[in-house]
């Protein structure tokens, strides 16, 4: 199999948001050293207005790859065929070389919860999953990709690892993955795997995009905030992941309190600078392996303050 299923790499990129328009797109705005933006797709589904203004801007000077949240491939009702037709008016308009959205499911009766909600990972679900991330494949006449997400829950009904249970996937229905690294670590720490064990274990040619974000530690667990820095344990786990894959489309996620572009530029620095290390084949101090435990970096940068400090057998704290 090529590698990223023959899709280019695109370089690296952030994630379009309101906040940023002004210096992306306002009067005497200089191209940002950006390779290509993401938008998310449902904020596009319109006629016309602000949107649709905003997205012509980028689509001038960026390349565009499409990434939803909505579709709940995993979900009890039917795909929702209008809102794929929208869809795939948007990709001919955008022309990505992927489209992607989530291992998830957001809904059911009628209900939209506006979540990634999680999957018991059992065969059932790998074969719902595959038939309808083929239909929609077919469908979009364009590259499929499923991002894993971050969970805080197990299914006792699960019978699959979650890098079995989306590989199973990806591979059956001959699609490209969406490799969120830092979705990889939260729920590694918040379910007690090794990180690296998942990233080892999934077929490395399908990744056809990376996404990286902060997270916040809250001392028990960690929230995928999409808030603050990469911390130093998601890059280390990046790192690792792109010598197992090779170069690959990079993409700085910032959903909550978000800072000024420079702040976004830095981080795709740093996702360029670790780019070129493993392409250079540079040898780094070795990486701990295991459950990821509370470090320094990831409390104190990351918010571990918020949640006070995480339970020991010293400090239980009595009822
Ligand atoms: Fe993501």
């Amino acid at each position: 199999m090529p590698p990223r299923l023959n899709l280019p790499d695109l370089g690296v990129g952030v994630g379009l948001r309101v906040p940023h328009y002004a210096e992306l797109f306002g009067p005497g705005a200089a191209r940002a050293p950006l390779d290509f933006l993401e938008i998310i797709s449902e904020n596009f589904l319109v006629e016309g207005g602000k949107p649709r203004y905003h997205l012509a801007r980028a689509l001038e000077s960026y390349r565009v790859v499409q990434h939803g949240v909505s579709l709940g491939i995993a979900g009890p009702e039917p795909l929702d065929r209008d809102y794929l037709r929208k869809l795939k008016q948007l990709v001919r308009e955008v022309q990505p070389p992927w489209v992607s959205d989530h291992f998830c499911w957001s809904g059911a009766g009628g209900a939209h919860l506006h979540d990634l909600l999680p999957i018991p990972y059992t065969e059932q679900a790998v074969s719902r999953v595959v038939e309808r991330a083929r239909e929609v494949q077919d469908f979009l006449e364009v590259r499929f990709a499923l991002e894993n997400t971050s969970s805080y829950l197990t299914f006792e009904s699960s019978t699959l690892s979650e890098w079995e249970f989306i590989s199973e996937i990806a591979d059956r229905a001959d699609i490209g993955l969406l490799f969120d690294v830092n979705n990889v670590y939260v729920s590694a720490y918040n379910h007690g795997f090794d990180p690296y064990e998942f990233v080892e274990h999934i077929p490395h040619q399908r990744v056809v995009q990376i996404h990286l974000a902060g997270h916040t530690n809250l001392g028990d667990y960690i929230i995928d905030t999409h808030r603050g820095a990469v911390s130093r344990e998601v890059w280390d786990l990046y790192r690792r992941t792109l010598e197992l894959t090779g170069p690959v489309s990079t993409l700085i996620e910032w959903d909550d309190e978000i800072p000024p572009l420079a702040v976004l530029l830095a981080e795709a620095e740093q996702a360029r600078a670790v780019r070129a290390e493993v392409a250079a084949g540079a040898r780094l101090a070795p990486i701990p392996r295991g459950i990821p435990q509370l470090s320094e970096s990831n409390a104190a940068a990351h918010g571990w303050l918020q949640g006070g400090a995480r339970e020991t057998p010293s400090n239980e704290a009595t009822p």
